[in-house]
């Protein structure tokens, strides 16, 4: 499968190819327009269509091809930001509520993956979160009862399960589980179509027209969908212009695979109290015993070497892995961490009733996709839900405003990047397969070169509010500093919230 969002290919993209669809060629009605076909999207649509409602799903790559693909799929109700911080910024009430909303999500893809036999490779593990010695003995004992209040089941253990943290005191979180997220995603979209709903693909959402009586969703070939509702379920939204991106910020996180002999690293899920954090696991790719490391988080576009990262991430495992064998599988994605630790769920607050997001997923993206989806259900179904308060994408969480402050501090001074001295002065000094930055009168122009010597120039002003692109090396992306909307080095957009390709001037 061609991994969409990026040059590097997961080993879930490696290892499985995902059903095809069409693209929509002609205008459409429906109850409920799913734009996004990741696992949020999929997950929603399916819901859905189960509850009777008519619903297309489209998507402007293939499905899974955004970030779902690049997950490594730890299905977990514990929560990244800490239930310690989530009580701190929410209150006992809300940490419980979102707990609850945590272990119903693995329950339920639990439930999926027995009601319809899907082969997705589906376990039941345990997590452990390890603490440094000494450095963390306060953070591991807040966690222990904060956790257990939410209603989570948790022990305190001397050392992990790990040669180099044997004597890392951690928490272990029993039945957490993993899957191979593109054979899962797949048999949801056969259970959409089994249920009579659509799904169609490299079909670009352009803009979204929300009228009294119904929402016109309308592709770049200017097919119109006409929905009672819409949901915007493209990772960071598309329908929402700023009230969304002010209260969350896009980060790139990077995975690492090495092979290594079956049965010498104990199964589970690991992830560890470092800023910022490592995650791992197991996978076996058919061939050899994967050792999954991801890591090295850093705000999209802000970030000149990301080929450094991958080297920190490989360093960070051998020292700690004398097993790990070659490094068979590199690649990254992106995050999008919420300012107050909980995702945005529910009416877009630009919305005048009808347009719905999930957002703000953080590193639990698989579980919050499971339990947006009932959310979303229930509240386009005009039913109560317990969660919707907490996840309201229109609430103020006040005991966040340093860390919200500290965001837009960092987005405020990437329109700085206007001013600074451009990457190269001509053409010549581009590589072929590169791109950079140069000057155009008083603006900035993203310059891609490509194998063959082939010239690409575009403003360099991302479309949605201006600020100025960065090359990645690593995927040969355009990437946004300020609210992560990603361009294929040949100006195509790939991520919200810019919904227009960046301005060509050949
Ligand atoms: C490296 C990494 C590791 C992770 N590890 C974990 C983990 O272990 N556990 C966990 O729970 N979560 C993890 N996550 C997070 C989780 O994978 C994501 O949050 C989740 O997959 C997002 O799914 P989604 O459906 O919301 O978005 P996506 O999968 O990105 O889907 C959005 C879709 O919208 C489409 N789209 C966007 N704009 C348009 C448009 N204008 N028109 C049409 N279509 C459009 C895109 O093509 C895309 O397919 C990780 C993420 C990364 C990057
Ligand atoms: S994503 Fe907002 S300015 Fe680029």
């Amino acid at each position: 499968m061609n991994a969409e969002s990026g040059k590097s290919v997961s080993i879930w993209a490696a290892t499985f190819d995902v059903p095809q669809f069409k693209p929509l060629d002609s205008d459409a009605t429906t109850d409920v327009c799913v734009i996004g076909a990741g696992i949020t999207g999929l997950l929603t649509a399916c819901r859905l269509s189960s509850n009777g409602k008519k619903v297309i799903v489209v998507d402007d790559g293939t499905i899974g091809g955004g970030e779902t693909a690049r997950t490594t799929a730890h299905i977990s109700s514990v929560i990244d930001d800490r239930f310690y911080e989530i009580t701190r910024l929410h209150g006992e009430d809300t940490c419980r509520l979102a707990a609850e909303s945590q272990l119903t999500a693995v329950n339920m893809i639990e439930d999926l993956v027995n009601t319809h036999g899907i082969d997705c490779d589906f376990r039941r593990l345990n997590g452990y979160l390890l603490f440094r010695p000494e450095e963390d003995a306060d953070s591991l004992e807040k966690e222990y009862h904060a956790a257990l209040k939410a209603g989570i089941d948790t022990q305190i253990l001397p050392g992990a399960p790990l040669n180099f943290a044997s004597s890392y005191p951690c928490l272990m979180f029993p039945m957490q589980a993993e899957f191979h997220v593109l054979k899962f995603i797949s048999a949801i979209s056969r259970l959409i179509i089994l249920n009579g709903g659509k799904i169609y693909t490299n079909t670009h959402v352009k803009k979204i027209n929300e009228e009294d009586d119904s929402v016109k969703v309308i592709t770049s070939d200017g097919v119109i969908i006409t929905a009672n509702y819409a949901v915007a379920a493209t990772n960071s939204p598309i329908s929402d212009y700023w009230r969304v991106h002010v209260k969350q910020a896009a980060y790139r996180s990077y995975v690492t695979g090495f092979k290594v002999a079956k049965g010498v690293i104990p199964d589970g899920l690991f992830w560890d109290n470092e800023e910022p954090y490592h995650y791992i696991r197991l996978y076996n790719d058919g061939q050899d015993e994967i050792l999954i490391v991801g890591g090295e988080d850093h705000r999209t576009g802000q970030e000149e070497d990301p080929e450094k990262r991958y080297e920190n991430l490989v360093k960070w495992t051998r020292e700690r892995f004398p097993e790990a064998g070659e490094l068979k599988y590199k690649w990254s994605g992106q995050v999008i961490e919420p300012v107050d630790g909980l995702s945005l769920t529910g009416l877009d607050p630009e919305s005048k009733g009808r347009v719905y997001i999930a957002t703000g997923d953080s590193g639990m993206g698989i579980t919050h996709a499971a339990f947006s989806s009932i959310i979303l259900t229930d509240l386009i179904s005009g039913n109560e839900n317990p969660w919707a308060k907490i996840y309201d994408p229109s609430r103020v969480t006040l005991m966040a405003a340093s860390e919200f402050i500290k965001e837009g501090f960092n987005t405020a001074i990437q329109y700085v990047d206007l001013l600074t001295p451009p990457g190269v002065s001509g053409t010549d000094e581009i590589i072929p397969g590169s791109g950079a930055i140069m000057k155009m009168g008083s603006d900035k122009m993203a310059v891609y070169k490509d194998s063959n010597g082939k010239v690409y120039k575009f403003s360099a002003l991302c479309p949605h509010l201006k600020c100025v692109v960065e090359w990645n090396k690593a995927e040969k992306t355009w990437d946004c500093p300020c609210h992560g909307s990603r361009f294929e080095a040949t100006g195509k957009v790939i991520n919200g919230p810019a919904l227009a390709d960046l301005k060509s001037l050949n």
